[in-house]
Parts: C-alpha cells; structure tokens; sequence
C-alpha cells in the first residue's frame, strides 16, 4: 500500500489501459479521480473502486479544453486538498493513411486530445505541483512516438509528448516534480481489440516482429506507471519507459530476414 494518502488524476480512465491504471493504483491506496469525456464509463470505474473501500471520484472533461482542465483540477482540489500524481492516458488514434489522403479536422483532433490535452493537463496540474514541491506526472506516449509508422498526426503528437516530458522534468526538477513516459506497444485494450476486428491491426504482423511474441496487457502499463510514481524511482525523470515485449528493440533485423523463435 505504497500509495496511502496520496491522490492520482487518471485521464482517460474509463477503459482500457486508463481504467486499469486506476484500479491497480486503487488497490495500492491511493485516491482516485478519473476524468474522462465518457462520464458512465468513469463512474463504473470509481463504483468499482469504491466497492473495495477506496475513495474516487469521476469528473466528465475534455482534455482539449482549458476550461474542463481547469474545472479537474479544481475539483480535485475541492475534494482532496492536493494531487500527487498525474497520469496523462486520454488519448485517441486514427486510420493508418498518407499525409495525402488525412483530412485536417482528424489531424487536428488527434493532436489537441494526444498533445495539447497532455500539455494542458501538465500545465495547470504541474502548477499545483511546483507549488507544492512535490509530484509525478507520466505521460502515456506510444512506441510509435520513438518509431515511424504511417500515423501522420497520432506518431507526431505522441513524439511531442516525449519532448514535452523532457523539458517539464528539466524545469520542474528542482521543484522535486518528476515527469516520465511511458511508450507503451501494442497493448489487448477494446481499443485494440476493435482495431483487430475491423481488420485496421494485423495481430499475426505485430506478433512475428515482436521479440518477445506476445502483446501487451494493461496490467504491464499499469505496473510501469506504479514503479515511475514511487520513491524507488525518485532519482528518475525525464526518461521514456518502452513497455513493448521489445519491439523498439528490434531496429534492423528484417534486413537480416528476422529472427527465429
Ligand atoms: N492500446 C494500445 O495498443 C496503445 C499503444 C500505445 C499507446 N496507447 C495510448 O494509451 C492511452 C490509452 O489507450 P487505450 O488503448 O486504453 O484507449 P481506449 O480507447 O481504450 O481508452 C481511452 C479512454 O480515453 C477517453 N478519452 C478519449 N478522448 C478523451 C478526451 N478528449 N478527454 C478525456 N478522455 C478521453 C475515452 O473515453 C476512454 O475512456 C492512449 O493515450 C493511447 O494513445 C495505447
């Protein structure tokens, strides 16, 4: 129960990889806001965690609005009196297409949910940190904000974030607020699991150029996310985590005809 007494804001915590950050960081003692745009989802959420004796509360927002932003953050504070931890996860993807064929309104959604809502929540949730001289903010990133992939705007806005969790953790360093990532690979959320279905994600694909030839559960994000939030790791910040069976390990091995396994 590492996370007694401390309060954590989840983004996108009412399914898939957000939804079990949540519960994984419930069951370690923290408080638990969700903020999510899909209020019957978080608050299944926060009925779950309340069932096991744990405090929470669901707050409907956008992350691309200042305004909900805002409204989150001084909920929270109504309600608990701090934040400790920030865990940017709302995020969306889009259709694997050329820069010829995406339209811009899809270029401009994905980036003010996936960047500008990572932006917005660090800046007015950091404030709060740096007010109080501690904190751990992790941005949810994707492996394929390290690697190209034919994503035009979801692989930059996740790039971006990287970046944006560099210069936070320099800044913000000697305010003993930490900022990480994690760039998480193909992980089994609905999210996945829909794109599978719909024929969008090949598994058989994903699964040969995979070193370790297995997907990602969220449990694996929730597990990192856990490890970057606690004192074990107070000696790290500005770092992106992989969490991806090893796929951005393997740079250039199909020259080589791959691997066996
Ligand atoms: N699933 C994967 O394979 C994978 C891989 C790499 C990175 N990621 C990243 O992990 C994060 C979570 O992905 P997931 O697969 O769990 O997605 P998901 O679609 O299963 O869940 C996303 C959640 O975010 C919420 N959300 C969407 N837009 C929002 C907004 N504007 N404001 C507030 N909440 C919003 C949704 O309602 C939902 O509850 C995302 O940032 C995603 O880019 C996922």
């Amino acid at each position: 129960m590492e996370f007694t007494g401390k309060v954590a804001i989840v983004t996108g915590g009412g399914m898939g990889i957000g939804e079990t950050i949540a519960q994984v960081f419930a069951r370690e003692g923290a408080d638990i806001v969700v903020g999510d745009v899909n209020p019957a989802s978080a608050e299944k959420v926060i009925e779950e965690i309340a069932r096991t004796g744990k405090k929470g509360m669901a707050v409907k927002m956008d992350v691309s609005l200042k305004v909900d932003v805002d409204r989150l953050a001084d909920e929270t504070l109504r309600a608990f009196g701090k934040i400790d931890i920030l865990i940017n996860n709302a995020g969306i993807t889009q259709l694997p297409l050329s820069i010829l064929d995406l339209d811009l309104e899809t270029w401009q959604r994905v980036t003010d949910i996936d960047y500008k809502g990572t932006y917005l929540c660090s800046r007015r949730i950091g404030r709060e940190m740096v007010r109080q001289k501690s904190g751990s903010i992790i941005n949810i990133s994707s492996i394929v904000g390290l690697a190209s992939a034919p994503l035009v705007a979801y692989s930059p806005a996740k790039s971006a974030v990287i970046m944006l969790t560099k210069i936070l953790a320099t800044e913000w360093g000697r305010f003993n607020v930490r900022v990480n990532a994690i760039a998480p690979g193909y992980t089994l959320t609905p999210l996945l699991k829909g794109m599978i279905e719909r024929g969008e994600r090949n598994p058989e694909m994903i699964l040969k150029r995979t070193p370790m030839g297995r997907m990602v559960e969220p449990e694996d994000i929730a597990n990192a996310a856990l490890f970057l939030a606690s004192d074990k790791a107070r000696c790290i910040t500005g770092v992106t985590l992989p969490v991806d069976a090893g796929f951005l390990a393997d740079g250039a091995w199909t020259a080589y005809g791959g691997y066996e396994r």
